[in-house]
């Protein structure tokens, strides 16, 4: 198995600089539209064998070092039994916002994995099986996934999940406690299936300051983080806009913090420290620019890396749908082409 992106995850020199990137699978390429004029998103989950090929979709035709199994962060609420909805060009809908302490503790856990979510479980387990690249499993952070719970959809300022989190804390921590559970079981579900990184997708917990996140966020995402440590997979905590929160992303356990394009990976590993590893930060859009342009800001990236093991070449954020998929082929041949970092820590 290519092994270049785990290695970077660990620090340790490899033969490439890994590559690979956020929402690789779908978005950007025709064979999965394809596809999914003939399936719903849910029927793709609910199918070992269509999670398998739109994984593998993006591997083949882009080159990348690892493949990110293709589900959805709700998709765990959704197997434990809440009522979600995935809407087209909106995004994840909760038929029963959550925003009482009768409504926490009426959420239901993630009883069994192997049959709520045989998709998903299964859908790893055949790629891992083709032992090609490394499987990424992965989990929505409990602030994100709160904050569908609680607005009951997508939001811009969070205010409804803000008031829960400052008015009732009590509330608030019996809902980090049940989104912990969740998670930490379904990572746990993912990586005994074959998953050998997972990443929590903390999308949108760039909407707190430091203190507020070390206060309400934090500890949630450090029990994840802590359910899984003894499996030894790499843990990757990624979110948009982090970049004040970067240090506390490494204090709470990561072992890879994934940057957005708003802080240079130099920058980024100042705030890190020298035992966590950096994964981004291209920004998507740069990728909508043209090929010269992608080159040299790809340039900047790997330069702002530095010459130390450990950085896992990404996106700031996911794959936009406008982007030319042959541009990212083209992306990833050139990162594979520049001199991989060599000296050890
Ligand atoms: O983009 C991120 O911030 C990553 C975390 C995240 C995912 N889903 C992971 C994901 C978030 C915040 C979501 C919520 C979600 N789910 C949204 C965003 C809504 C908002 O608040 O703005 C949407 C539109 C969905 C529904 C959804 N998820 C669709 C329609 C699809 C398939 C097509 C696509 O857009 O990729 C997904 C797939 C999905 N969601 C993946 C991941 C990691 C798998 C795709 C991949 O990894 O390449």
């Amino acid at each position: 198995m290519n092994d270049a992106f785990l290695r970077a995850c660990r620090r340790e020199p490899a033969d490439r600089i890994p590559v690979w990137f956020m929402r690789q699978a779908g978005r950007c390429l025709p064979e999965y539209r394809e596809l999914r004029a003939q399936h719903e998103m849910f029927d793709v989950m609910a199918s070992a064998e269509l999670t398998a090929l739109v994984t593998q979709q993006p591997v083949k035709r882009f080159g990348v070092d690892a493949a990110v199994i293709f589900s959805d962060i709700v998709a765990p609420l959704s197997a434990a039994g809440i009522d979600v909805k995935l809407v087209a060009d909106v995004g994840p809908v909760f038929a029963n916002p959550v925003r009482t302490a009768a409504d926490v503790h009426a959420l239901p856990r993630l009883a069994d994995p192997s049959s709520s979510m045989a998709g998903l479980l299964g859908g790893i387990k055949q790629v891992a099986e083709t032992d090609t690249v490394p499987v990424i499993g992965f989990c929505g952070g409990p602030f994100t996934l709160a904050s569908y719970l609680v607005e009951g959809g997508p939001s811009r300022e969070y205010a409804k999940t803000k008031a829960l989190m400052l008015g009732a804390p009590d509330v608030w921590n019996a809902l980090m406690e049940a989104l912990t559970d969740i998670a930490a079981t379904s990572l746990l579900a993912q990586i005994d299936a074959g998953a050998s990184a997972i990443q929590i997708f903390d999308s949108w917990v760039g909407a707190l300051d430091p203190d507020t996140y070390r206060r309400y966020a934090m500890p949630a995402t450090h029990a994840v983080l802590e359910a899984v440590a003894t499996r030894g997979v790499p843990r990757i905590v990624f979110g948009v806009s982090t970049g004040e929160l970067l240090p506390l992303f490494a204090e709470a356990g990561a072992d890879v913090v994934g940057v957005d394009w708003r802080v240079p990976l130099d920058l980024a590993r100042a705030r890190v420290g020298p035992h966590v590893a950096v994964q981004g930060n291209l920004d998507p859009a740069v990728c909508l620019a043209g090929w010269p342009a992608v080159q040299a800001e790809a340039q900047r990236v790997i330069d702002a890396a530095g010459s130390s093991p450990g950085h896992v070449f990404n996106l700031g954020w996911g794959v936009l749908p406008a982007t030319d998929p042959d541009v990212l082929t083209q992306l990833v041949d050139w990162v594979h082409q520049q001199q991989p970092p060599t000296e050890s820590m």
